[in-house]
């Protein structure tokens, strides 16, 4: 076990646990922002470096600090070391300068992204960008094009973070997509604009941070927060069948899997759970999903916890909207 020390809490962890892990298991306020790291995803980590840290005492053997802000994610931690996240302006500073060169080729088209409200890199600007940008270049634009029958994928908004390339690497049978060229030109695309079919390839919209990789069947339907999510299940042979699903109104308009407080899939889920069960008849319903009240999806979303007092307005019963889509799932 190693004992460390991130912006003032001590925590003993296994040998070998990274720095953002451990400062996971303290806790949201103290846990540096990841773009690409996504723990149920095997190597994922080190392209972003949205998580970067600084390492104040390396270790008890070793207590001179790390000469470079380091990658949280891909740090382990040592026996008595100790981290600065938030408590250092150093890092506060960098993470700025992380979020810039993020957005320099990035379009900022929020109010017409699928992605908006629930964007890991709108959060990531509000938090901890700057106001402006010094870029004056020309940013680097690129066609839609459909790589699936239910995926398209918008490159322009892409940030290179691997994750959908894991997802294909760890969980479909013949990947055929990848980051193609290097540099500055380097781009997601499938092999001669080969098509991604596979049982699995859905859940790349799922841990893709930006608006890059959306859903055809929900692209420009709804804003996030106008619709209604549930937890639901069925019985599925693919995949655990634990989904997300919705609502708007009495439709369900898309499914997707459950995410935890870290933005990443509790598990992942199958194509025919999320493009070919959309019918409230296919599923189970749970109940109303718990949203974090930092998100702008749980705006208006109340769960009734008592049996509903129906007001009365001019002598009219008024029932609470959020009675009525209990109602209606019954
Ligand atoms: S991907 Fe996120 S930051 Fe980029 S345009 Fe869409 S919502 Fe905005
Ligand atoms: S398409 Fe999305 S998941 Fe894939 S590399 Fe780009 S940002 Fe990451
Ligand atoms: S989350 Fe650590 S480098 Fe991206």
């Amino acid at each position: 076990m190693a004992k460390v020390t991130i912006d003032g809490y001590t925590i003993e962890v296994p040998d070998g646990t990274t720095i953002l892990e451990a400062a996971r298991k303290i806790g949201a306020h103290v846990a540096p922002p990841t773009m690409c790291y996504y723990s149920k995803l095997k190597t994922s980590g080190g392209y972003c470096r949205s998580c970067l840290v600084k390492v104040s005492k390396g270790s008890e053997k070793d207590p001179r600090p790390m000469p470079k802000l380091v990658a949280a994610c891909r740090t382990p931690v040592m026996d008595g070391m100790e981290v600065q996240n938030n408590t250092s302006p150093e890092v506060i500073e960098a993470r700025k300068g992380v979020v810039e060169f993020l957005l320099i080729n990035h379009p900022l088209d929020c109010p017409i992204c699928d992605q908006a409200g629930e964007c890991d890199l709108q959060d990531l600007s509000y938090e901890h960008g700057a106001p402006t940008s010094r870029y004056e270049f020309k940013r680097r634009t690129f066609e839609k094009i459909d790589i699936g029958e239910k995926i398209k994928l918008h490159m322009t908004r892409c940030i290179l973070c691997y994750r959908c390339v894991k997802v294909a690497d760890q969980l479909t049978d013949h990947r055929v997509h990848g980051v193609l060229e290097r540099g500055d030109v380097s781009e997601i695309s499938t092999y001669i604009q080969n098509v991604v079919e596979n049982d699995f390839c859905g859940n790349m919209i799922d841990v893709c941070p930006v608006g890059a990789l959306t859903d055809k069947t929900f692209r420009f339907k709804s804003r996030v927060w106008n619709v209604n999510p549930y937890d639901a299940h069925r019985d599925c042979k693919k995949c655990g069948g634990k989904v997300r699903l919705w609502y708007k109104g009495e439709e369900v308009f898309r499914v997707t899997g459950r995410k935890d407080k870290w933005g990443e899939l509790v598990e992942f889920i199958c194509n025919e759970c999320r493009f070919d069960r959309k019918r409230t008849s296919n599923w189970v319903i749970e109940g109303p999903s718990k949203i974090d009240r930092h998100s702008v999806i749980s705006q208006n979303h109340y769960v009734l916890e008592e049996p509903p007092h129906k007001p009365m307005l001019n002598g009219l019963e008024v029932v609470p909207r959020n009675y009525q889509i209990e109602e209606n799932k019954k």
